[in-house]
């Protein structure tokens, strides 16, 4: 398959990546301009994570996000892009109660918001059933197994997942299921690198990891996280590529202290009326005038 500059990423063009071992290169972003950087840099899936919520939105987990917040700034990435691939991420308990409503949900990241398919948690007996069902139903899923931060109760905080070999066992079955169930990719987060090898080599459908090792055919990280934008503890497999806490910050202050010396605006910031109309500020400046608008005492 020739991969060109302008057509629009497939689950098709993912697969054939693959099988040429050429590295499947996604990333996160929530809002218009980093979405249109990502894209024109060649990156081929953007995902609107539901980290949205504890990376732009504030939240403590990812327990709180809405569909509303997901339709809204996945419109924003859909907006920007011409060429990557936008997944969804369905947030929590919009796809853990009635099948219908799970695929209603679904539906709303293609037809309201412009996107490409959506990325799922967890592969329980009922998600199979639902990715079968949106597969149906046209949707392109992407799975994801492992470290499932909705899940973070059960699995006790953000911890690495598949250490022991009942529940490495069971990351494996999940991620051949998801594959099974109509599945066109699975996010691998936060296991083991040999884990992560071995479920690569074992699917058809492309593996995208997040903290699991180099072995994948793909690799994502939150976007806030590679450009130095997050605050507090960053996991060991975040590799941070720019300081942007720090230019920002460097930025503002330099305005702070410009604003307060009065070193801006200066001339070349500020506008100046036509040489020829010296009349106005006379008006301006009369009596009459400043009394009809002035506030009455
Ligand atoms: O929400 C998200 O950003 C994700 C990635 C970490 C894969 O699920």
């Amino acid at each position: 398959m020739v991969q060109d500059s302008t057509t629009r990423v497939s689950s098709c063009l993912l697969q054939e990546l693959k099988k040429q071992k050429q590295k499947i290169i996604a990333l996160t972003a929530y809002d218009y301009p980093t979405a249109k950087i990502l894209d024109e840099a060649g990156v081929e899936v953007i995902l609107v994570g539901d980290s949205l919520g504890m990376v732009v939105l504030g939240y403590e987990t990812t327990l709180p996000v809405t569909m509303e917040e997901m339709i809204h700034h996945t419109k924003a990435v859909t907006r920007a892009r011409k060429r990557a691939m936008v997944i969804g991420d369905l947030p929590y308990l919009s796809f853990h109660l009635s099948l219908k409503d799970s695929i209603l949900n679904a539906a709303r990241f293609i037809k309201e918001a412009g996107a490409d398919g959506v990325k799922l948690e967890g592969a329980s007996p009922q998600r199979l059933e639902l990715v079968k069902a949106l597969v149906e139903a046209e949707i392109p899923v992407m799975g994801h197994v492992g470290l499932t931060p909705q899940s973070v109760q059960k699995l006790g905080g953000f911890k690495v997942q598949g250490m022991d070999e009942e529940k490495a066992e069971a990351i494996f079955r999940g991620a051949l299921e998801l594959e099974k169930a109509g599945a066109f990719s699975v996010v691998l987060e936060s296991i083991p690198l040999e884990l992560a090898k071995e479920i690569t080599d074992a699917l058809k459908i492309p593996t995208i990891g997040i903290g699991a090792g180099p072995y994948c055919d793909g690799q994502i990280l939150v976007i806030n996280d590679l450009l130095g934008l997050t605050s507090g503890h960053l996991p060991r497999f975040v590799k941070k590529y720019a300081d942007l806490t720090g230019i920002i910050s460097r930025a503002v202050n330099d305005y702070i202290s410009d604003v307060r010396q009065a070193r801006y605006p200066e001339d070349q910031h500020c506008y100046h009326l036509p040489k020829g109309k010296p009349g106005l500020i006379k008006k301006l400046r009369q009596k009459t005038v400043r009394e009809k608008y002035k506030k009455p005492d």
